[in-house]
């Protein structure tokens, strides 16, 4: 399970309403784990809801084709399974209760829910959908085995550098410990998230959850609630006991993504945690027991948070038990065309064509520095496996970042000729167009001029005309 911002359908004819309910939402400090699509019409909202995967709709019932039930029981109908919460002008008890009836998580009515009433609405649509939902997953427990298999063909990793297979000895030397914490440190895209997951699904633990955190994701306030749950009446809000991520988590394992950026009044109660394997709901007065593994991740150094006063140090020890370092990928070069490869073909099954990169993109990729690591190469893999068509992957469909890198590390000039100016543009002209081979929209892009601009110098300079692409 991750938490990832909720995808929310918003349905309202009126654009200043849903304004207002979007800013609302915003408001109440929560707005970073919104993800807001919009409908005005009964059809699109129908059309919305039956093609992605929304986790809350709210839905407006005064529409321009239809109003009342008839508006709730189109959408419900369409996406049964996704939280209906009603948000809508009409004050009317009758109707809020035939809604509800019909399955609607909620009645509320504009101008009288404030950001509160709104966000709690949501919170508890949602929580009676996990529950659900864990119902559904307990019956799955038993076939977890075969789904975890299934998530380990996505664990490929690649490793032809010295320094990355040495990450791959740590990764299976630590997977045999299944106690023991583990920080992963990297710059962003250096495989992090891939890393935690291989510990996870190479440890004993791998037929029990692997749940994600992203601590910089989630509001400070909501952290605590989220890792711990609470107790009915912790707080105005908690009308039933809520079981946190971490008891969810029980007998696998924990991933704390970005841990650099958790609350330091947070930082202590993971440190009692790791400490004693004990944590306390909010508001409760028992401990409660797991086992579980914490892997821990950061692109930021941890020591500078420290010595900065705004990491505490006993919980940066407590982490430090077991480091895996992930060396940006410029530091082990031998990685690049490994990766390159892998990834087309990852592209390419799903096109059914079988590629090739071209010699002439090899230096290109190995000049590049990669400033975003693994993820940058699949990125450029993919665009690359798409603008290629039916052809082998060629320099110009590479992005532009790479080839201008690869033209700034020849000298345009030679720097004892002496050149005339046209002369010096007709063969900057020249040597673009042979990184690119010819392709004139990639070479009047990186010489920051249009194509037809392009075209006449070419025609002024003369140069020979190479095929027109
Ligand atoms: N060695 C590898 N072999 C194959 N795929 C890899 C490798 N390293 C990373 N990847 C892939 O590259 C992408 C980025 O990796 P990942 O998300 O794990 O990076 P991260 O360090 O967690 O980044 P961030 O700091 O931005 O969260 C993922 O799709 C991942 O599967
Ligand atoms: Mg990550």
């Amino acid at each position: 399970m991750k938490i990832e911002a909720l995808n929310i359908l918003l349905v309202d004819d009126n654009p200043a309403d849903a304004r207002l309910i979007r800013e609302t939402l915003t408001d109440s400090g929560a707005g970073a784990l919104f993800n807001i699509t919009e409908a005005r019409t009964l059809k699109q909202a129908v059309k919305e809801a039956a093609s992605a995967n929304y986790d809350i709709i709210l839905l407006d019932l005064t529409l321009p084709e239809t109003s009342g039930m008839d508006t709730f029981l189109k959408v419900y109908e369409t996406a049964p399974s996704t939280p209906v919460v009603v948000l809508t002008g009409l004050d009317d008890e009758t109707m809020a209760a035939k809604a509800v009836r019909a399955g609607a998580q909620d009645y509320l009515v504009k101008g009288q829910a404030d950001s509160h009433m709104l966000v709690r609405a949501i919170r508890f649509a949602l929580e009676r959908k996990r529950r659900t939902e864990e119902r559904g997953a307990r019956k799955l427990r038993s076939e977890s085995m075969a789904h975890a298999q299934e998530e380990r063909a996505d664990l490929r990793m690649i490793s032809a550098s010295k320094s990355f297979k040495e990450v791959e000895e740590m990764v299976r030397t630590v997977a045999q410990t299944s106690n023991t914490s583990v920080l992963i440190q990297g710059e962003t895209g250096t495989g992090k998230g891939l890393v935690a997951n291989a510990i996870h699904f190479a440890s004993n633990r791998r037929t029990h959850p692997f749940i994600e955190i992203n601590c910089s994701a989630i509001p400070d306030t909501l952290l605590e609630t989220e890792m711990f749950g609470y107790e009915k009446g912790a707080f105005t809000d908690a009308k039933q006991t809520k079981k946190g991520l971490f008891e969810l988590a029980d007998g696998g394992t924990v991933f704390l993504d970005e841990i650099g950026d958790m609350d330091m009044r947070m930082q202590p109660k993971l440190l009692k945690f790791l400490e004693s394997r004990t944590f306390r709901k909010i508001g409760g007065t028992k401990d409660i027991k797991i086992d579980l593994r914490v892997i821990a991740a950061t692109n930021r150094d941890l020591e500078t948070l420290v010595s900065e006063s705004r990491f505490r140090e006993d919980l940066y020890y407590r982490l430090k038990v077991m480091v895996i370092n992930l060396p940006p990928l410029r530091e082990r070069k031998d990685d690049i065309l490994p990766l390159a490869r892998y990834f087309i073909t990852t592209y390419e099954s799903s096109l059914g064509v079988v590629k090739k990169l071209s010699p002439d993109c090899l230096p290109i990729l190995m000049g590049y520095d990669w400033p975003g690591n693994v993820r940058e190469v699949k990125n450029a893999m993919e665009r690359a496996t798409i603008l290629s068509g039916s052809d082998d992957i060629l320099p110009a469909h590479l992005p532009e970042e790479l080839l201008r890198t690869s033209l700034a590390q020849t000298p345009v000039v030679d720097p004892s000729a002496d050149m005339t100016l046209k002369e010096v543009e007709r063969e900057h002209i020249k040597r673009v167009l042979a990184t690119v081979n010819g392709n004139k929209s990639a070479a009047s892009k990186i010489l920051g001029i249009s194509r037809l601009t392009l075209r006449k110098k070419l025609q002024d300079l003369d140069v020979p005309d190479v095929n027109d692409t």
